[in-house]
């Protein structure tokens, strides 16, 4: 029988690849986002690359009623998958309590909603951001978590926490956190990819639009760090295989192969990469030359982090398809599809507003 998922945040960069693979490996599934921070063009995306038009419900999910509504509604839901929250790190150090609203009030509607109508299977979008400053790298799922580096980061910390100790008050829902290191990169066919609001945060995006000319020059934040070039080392992950790894979390929890019900997994290619390497590993996989220049640093930053990957691979049989180039290729092909974007998708619009 084929098994729904409710993937909340399902226009967003993650949440739209997600439904492809969830879509292309034989599930049903179902939207909720309220698109404050996507775009409902990204699921035309999603048809267009899949043939399946996924309903949307367009709720916040801050709202109890509202987001009950979609269980009433749909009475056959095996599993969420919770993406549905912001994750600007600088925003988040202005706005700390918008952060604890939207982030925590939607986790707290979902695990009542999971409660209520005894959904077996929950998959939470966590970060490697809970490892703060890993005192060594690569990090595994055993590191411990430190302090958290931003509100943004905070509320991914006590996202885990609130999990935990639902999942030890509630044998009955199955659950798995997984830790993003940094993802990157889009789907082949370049009709979805990561849509920044207003000016990026993020690495990729911004060398992206930097080479395509929106951004006049990109700013290495640092390069006196104690690494092998002085710049930071992170860990990029193909948005495709992260969100493939959500297929296989669901089907891992389907299949009774968890040992607890709160399990949780690195989701990192386990490569190390600087800032400076990136820079250059999108050069020489596009032929395009960036302008950048070396600056401060920027609060919050962390040294260096990478991921041990060895559990998610072994558990969950996730074996990561997509490297460095596919990255840098993939990301490059989409910020050139945006660019000539016809405006009824109205992806740059929205963006600009
Ligand atoms: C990476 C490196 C910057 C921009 C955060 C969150 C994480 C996840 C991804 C949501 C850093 C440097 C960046 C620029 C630069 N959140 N950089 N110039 O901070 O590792 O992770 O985003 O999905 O949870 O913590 O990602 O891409 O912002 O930065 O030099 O213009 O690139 O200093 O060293 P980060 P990032």
């Amino acid at each position: 029988m084929i098994k729904k998922i409710l993937v909340t945040g399902g226009s967003g960069y993650i949440g739209s690849h997600t439904l492809v693979d969830l879509i292309e490996h034989g599930f049903e599934v179902i939207s909720a986002d309220n698109n404050s921070r996507s775009t409902i063009g990204m699921l035309e995306g999603v048809e267009k690359i899949t043939g399946v038009k996924v309903k949307n419900y367009n709720v916040d999910l801050c709202n109890f009623d509202e987001t009950r509504a979609i269980f009433e509604e749909n009475n056959n839901i095996e599993g969420i998958i919770h993406f549905a929250a912001y994750k600007a790190v600088g925003e988040s150090v202005e706005k700390p309590l918008l952060y604890f609203h939207n982030n925590m009030g939607s986790l707290v509607n979902i695990l009542r909603c999971i409660e209520e109508f005894k959904i077996p299977n929950f998959v939470f979008s966590s970060s490697c951001t809970v490892y703060g400053n890993p005192d060594a790298i690569p990090v595994t799922e055993d590191t411990p978590r430190k302090n958290a580096e931003s509100p943004y980061g905070l509320t991914k910390q006590m996202g885990e926490q609130m999990i935990e100790a639902f999942a030890a008050s509630n044998a009955t829902t199955n659950s798995v956190l997984l830790r993003y290191f940094n993802p990157a990169g889009a789907h082949a066919s370049a009709l979805i990819g990561e849509l920044p609001i207003d000016r990026p945060q993020n690495l990729t995006p911004v060398i992206t639009q930097t080479a395509i000319g929106k951004i006049p020059q990109l700013t290495v934040f640092g390069n006196d760090y104690p690494t092998r070039d002085g710049s930071c080392i992170r860990d990029l992950i193909h948005v495709c295989d992260l969100a493939h790894a959500h297929t296989l979390s669901i089907r891992f929890l389907l299949n009774k192969k968890n040992k607890t019900n709160c399990e949780v997994f690195n989701l990192g290619s386990g490569d190390g990469i600087t800032v400076l390497e990136s820079i250059r590993a999108f050069e020489e996989s596009t032929g395009v030359p960036l302008n950048y220049t070396i600056g401060e640093r920027r609060p919050g930053d962390v040294v260096a982090i990478y991921a041990n990957n060895d559990k998610a691979r072994t558990a969950l049989g996730w074996v990561p398809q997509f490297g460095l180039k596919d990255i840098m290729t993939s990301a490059w092909k989409w910020e050139q599809y945006i660019q000539n974007q016809p405006k009824h998708l109205d992806l740059r619009a929205h963006r600009l507003n």
